[in-house]
């Protein structure tokens, strides 16, 4: 439930190392925080992402992209997975898929996204690079609705990171990466409270205490 009485729960997608995965699971550890993990599901039977969920006794789901001959047969079994689990809340967290404008449009709304730049400067991949290509002084992370667009919906939060002299893509991805801990579990906490409200392709956030 988004905003409701209960805990919202959440359906985390990975497909990597899942450190934002730990942020989310670190804060639920919280009996304060509005939201639960629900379920963990990966595109990659490999990612580090699931060890960590289960270390926390978190149910997790392997839907492997590669067993299926298309993407609506991948995506059908992906949804099959979050709807059992009973997801109010999907958070993409490091998870490498393209999905289709009818998968997202199941979860409209009902869907958040992390990445490593201030939003709407350096979508898709390699943001980090992106922004010491650009030369830009500041960089950061924007936590977002996922709409059809790759890495364009409505902005629920963002964190401004300096660019230092002598970074390169590996540097500033961690100090980015640092912020990404703190910011996706606050931008959680704003949607699990009801407090946003999308308009557009706006955002509108109710930060009032
Ligand atoms: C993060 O930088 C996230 O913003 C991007 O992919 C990375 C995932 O890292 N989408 P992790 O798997 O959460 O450690």
């Amino acid at each position: 439930m988004v905003g409701g009485r209960g805990k919202c729960r959440l359906g985390v997608l990975v497909s990597g190392r899942g450190s934002n995965l730990q942020a989310l699971i670190d804060a639920c550890a919280d009996p304060g925080f509005p939201a639960t993990i629900a379920a963990v599901v990966s595109n990659r039977p490999d990612a580090g992402g699931l060890a960590r969920a289960q270390a926390a006794g978190i149910a997790t789901s392997v839907v492997d992209h590669k067993l299926y001959a298309t993407r609506e047969a991948f995506e059908a079994h992906l949804h099959a997975a979050l709807e059992e689990a009973g997801v109010d809340l999907l958070c993409a967290a490091g998870f490498m898929r393209v999905l289709t404008a009818s998968f997202i449009a199941r979860w409209e709304g009902r869907f958040l996204n992390v990445h490593p730049s201030l939003l709407p400067s350096f979508p898709g991949l390699h943001p980090q690079q992106q922004a010491l290509d650009a030369g830009v002084k500041v960089s950061g992370c924007t936590v977002h609705f996922v709409t059809a667009e790759v890495d364009a919906g409505p902005i629920v939060a963002q964190v401004a990171v300096p660019v230092l002299e002598g970074d390169t893509a590996d540097t500033l991805a961690a100090r980015i990466l640092n912020s990404e801990h703190r910011l996706y579990p606050r931008a959680v906490r704003l949607v699990a409270e009801g407090r946003v409200r999308i308009e557009g392709a706006r955002a509108h956030v109710d930060e009032r205490p």
